[in-house]
């Protein structure tokens, strides 16, 4: 089995990467070199695993023995590192929001295009039992016309946490909760029930002295027909998440497990008791799956030994920051926002105030 080298730029999250993915899974990685512009940081990854370090991102990019750039640098940084690593011949990983517009995206594609490398997005929380077992119902056909959903994110965030200068800021963040929390639960929403074709949304300042939304609530109309209400905010005591999907013949429930809404056992239900044993099968089945980083870098690993498309793919990247989009707009003009975007429609070119000046 090949193992790919990796360098990992970007230590807050990308510990977490290396922690639960690059570190254990020594049959299928090789980190050998980190990179960030804190030295002191820096200093204390390279010497706890043993890796090389730099503070230099060429550096990464002049070494011809890493195959894989994981970028977890802070938003506004991706574009920029993830098109230099393409360039530069690597696959890249990078983490969420990957853009900060459409229009920021279609220039990824095409430098993904023009490259010999592959990128994949980080959505980790799909990996776990519970989405897992959800997906495969739902491919088996045994969920039915989705009805209704909702996906909540109710995290905690302290002004520790916005005091980093990159945080809360249009600029640094690209957004505020929905872009930098909600926008896991949205992905696994959209991935499992389908994409929206209208949404309205309302977006509000109140728990923090920030340039972003730290509150916000959206109420979409997906292509199917099916609905759902989304809610997001940093300033619940009760810091939980949960996803709750009706379809016609099943009803899937995740837990309250704020950073692993993905792992089950989720509460699925089914319309009689055969349907109910062929589904609890299915769950069983799921009941081991590798989690979050360990689960979609190792399905990562496996696209690239066979080739196939990563199991995140900027397709996928593509309907979140379409979601984005749309909501935005919406908040802000105070009308509903159809899905997809024309090609020419001025809001690919972001959605930050600055951008969302111009009408439709
Ligand atoms: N998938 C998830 O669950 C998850 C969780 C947290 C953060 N994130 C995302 O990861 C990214 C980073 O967030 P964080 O919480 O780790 O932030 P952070 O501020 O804790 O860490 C970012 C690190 O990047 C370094 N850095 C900045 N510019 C750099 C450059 N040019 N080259 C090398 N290093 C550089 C900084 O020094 C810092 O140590 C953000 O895009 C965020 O949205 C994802």
């Amino acid at each position: 089995m090949t193992v790919y080298s990796v360098a990992v730029v970007g230590l807050g999250v990308g510990q977490g990467h290396i922690a639960e993915a690059y570190a254990p899974l020594t049959d299928l990685f090789d980190l050998r070199l980190v990179c960030d512009l804190d030295e002191a940081r820096l200093a204390q990854v390279y010497e706890s695993h043993g890796v090389e370090g730099t503070t230099n991102f060429d550096d990464v990019l002049a070494r011809p023995d890493i195959d894989i750039v994981d970028i977890c640098t802070p938003s506004a940084m991706h574009l920029p590192l993830a098109k230099a690593a393409l360039a530069a011949g690597k696959h890249v990983v990078c983490e969420k929001p990957l853009v900060g517009s459409l229009a920021e995206l279609a220039d990824l594609r095409e430098a993904e295009r023009n490259a010999p490398g592959v990128l994949m997005p980080i959505y980790q929380y799909r990996w776990g039992s519970g989405a897992q077992a959800a997906r495969k119902i739902i491919d088996a056909g045994l969920a039915g016309r989705p009805l209704v959903g909702t996906a909540e994110t109710h995290w905690l965030r302290t002004p520790e946490y916005y005091a980093s200068p990159w945080r809360g800021t249009w600029a640094g963040e690209l957004g505020g909760t929905m872009t930098t929390h909600a926008t896991h639960i949205h992905d696994m929403l959209t991935w499992l029930m389908g994409p929206p074709e209208a949404v309205f949304g309302r977006s509000a300042t109140r728990v923090h002295d920030i340039e972003v939304e730290d509150c916000a609530s959206a109420s979409l109309r997906l292509a199917s027909g099916a609905l759902a209400s989304l809610t997001a905010t940093v300033g619940s005591r009760d810091e939980y998440s949960r996803l709750y999907m009706a379809f016609e013949n099943v009803s899937f429930e995740s837990t309250r497990a704020p950073y692993a809404v993905g792992r089950g056992p989720w509460t699925i239900t089914a319309r009689d008791p055969e349907l109910q044993a062929q589904v609890d099968a299915i769950a069983a089945e799921t009941a081991n799956v590798r989690e979050r980083f360990a689960g979609q870098l190792s399905a990562f690993h496996e696209s690239l030994s066979t080739g196939a498309p990563p199991p995140v793919t900027i397709d996928d990247a593509d309907a979140a920051l379409s979601l984005l989009t749309a909501f935005y707009r919406s908040s802000q003009t105070g009308r509903e926002v159809q899905l997809p975007f024309a090609a020419n429609d001025p809001a690919r070119a972001g959605w930050t105030p600055a951008t969302l000046t111009e009408e439709v």
